[in-house]
This record gives structure tokens, sequence and C-alpha cells, in this order.
């Protein structure tokens, strides 16, 4: 047995609170920009994924019409964060609905460092830092999609094993359903097997 939601007859609000939490986990970027007037923004962002591997694309989800989104049209540029497990509490409280003239680096009380290849800042304490120029946009109904083209990655030594990024040391939360934020729960790993290596398959 199954119970049916319909979108339509639920409405945006509870459809919506269907929707995050059975789309689950999701990565947070938290997206630095700089305003026109030069001051700095910093927002969570869970509606975020990889868009494009060549040329390397993120993309994530303006619902409504927030600082972040207007700096970017502004600017063209913004800078995704790893959000990592220490900064729980941080990255919580910059996704308050500060005023636009106001820093939540400096609200929040986020130490930043500037950026290689743009000119938003970093969050000097996230492990990852995904410099990116302004792709293009799609607006879908209430919501901006955000595609950034991925000029520049900033990855922590400590981070690496072996010339790689390692999920244990990067320690990433994730954004469930209602007020609930994951963690990095067991590893696993598996191969991908080729249809050639399938049981039953003859090589022709
Ligand atoms: C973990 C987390 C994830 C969020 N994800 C999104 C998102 O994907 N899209 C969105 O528009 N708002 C999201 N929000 C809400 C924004 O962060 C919040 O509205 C913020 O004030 C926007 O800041 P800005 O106006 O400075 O851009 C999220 C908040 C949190 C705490």
């Amino acid at each position: 047995m199954r119970i049916d939601f319909d979108p339509e007859a639920m409405g945006r609000t509870p459809f919506y609170k269907l929707l995050t939490s059975v789309v689950v986990p999701r990565p947070i970027a938290w997206v630095s920009t700089l305003s026109e007037a030069g001051t700095a923004n910093l927002a969570p962002h869970s509606f975020f994924t990889v868009a494009c591997v060549s040329p390397p694309v993120v993309q994530f989800t303006s619902v409504g019409r927030k600082d972040s989104l207007r700096n970017i049209e502004e600017t063209r540029q913004f800078v995704v964060n790893l959000a990592p497990e220490h900064l729980f509490e941080q990255i919580n409280a910059t996704g308050t609905d500060f005023p636009r003239g106001v820093s939540e680096f400096d609200a929040v009380g986020i130490a930043r460092e500037p950026s290689r290849a743009v000119k938003p800042p970093r969050v000097a304490a996230s492990p990852v830092a995904l410099e990116c120029e302004l792709h293009s946009t799609v607006t879908l109904g209430d919501s901006t999609v955000v595609f950034g083209r991925v000029v520049h990655a900033a990855v922590s030594e400590a981070a690496m094993v072996e010339g790689h990024p390692d999920v244990r040391r990067l320690r990433p939360l994730a954004r469930l359903g209602k007020d609930e934020w994951g963690t990095t729960g067991e590893v696993l790993e598996i191969s991908r097997i080729r249809y050639a290596d399938w049981p039953g398959v003859t090589q022709g």
C-alpha cells in the first residue's frame, strides 16, 4: 500500500514540504557573493548539484528572488563553499533573512579569505571553494536556477588523501526534510559493472 499525494490538490507549501522530505539527503552549497555596492553575502542553498562535466558547471536554485541571486545578476560571480559539519550553527545562521546591506560574514562572525579567480570572498574555514562565473539562469515558476561555470577549485590540503578530496575529511552536512540535517554516514564502495562482464553475457 502507498499513500498518494496530488501536488495540485495539496498546494504549494504542503507539497514543498513533502518534496524536500523525500529528495534527501541534499548537499548544501554555501554561496558567497558580492553586491555591486561591495557587501559580501553568504547563504546556504540545498537545491544544489553538478549540472555539467565539460565545461564544469554547478547549479543551485533560488526559491524566490533572494540577495544571493540579485548579487549574481549584478556581478556575475559566486563561490560555492562546502558546508562542513563543524560549522553547523553558523551555516544555519547565514540562512537568516538579514537585510540586503548586512553581510552574513560580519553578522554571524565568519572569517573570509580572498578567492583566486573571482571577487566574492571564500569562507576561510570551509575545506572546499568552487569559484564560479555566471553561466546562465533559468526561471521556473517561483524559482530561478543559477548555473555557474567553475573557473577555479580550492581544496584544503588537510582534506586530501592520495591526491583526492576524501569525504571522511570533508565531513559535509546535508539537508533533509523539516528542520533536519544529516552528516555522512557509513561510506560504501562498489565498482560499476560493465555490460561485457554481466553474468551470462558472451563477448561478441
Ligand atoms: C540548509 C539550508 C538550505 C537552504 N536551501 C535553500 C535553497 O536551496 N534555495 C533557497 O532559495 N533558499 C534556501 N535556504 C534559505 C536561504 O538560505 C535563506 O532564505 C537566506 O536568507 C537567503 O539569503 P540571501 O537573501 O542572502 O540570498 C536554505 C536555508 C538553509 C538553512
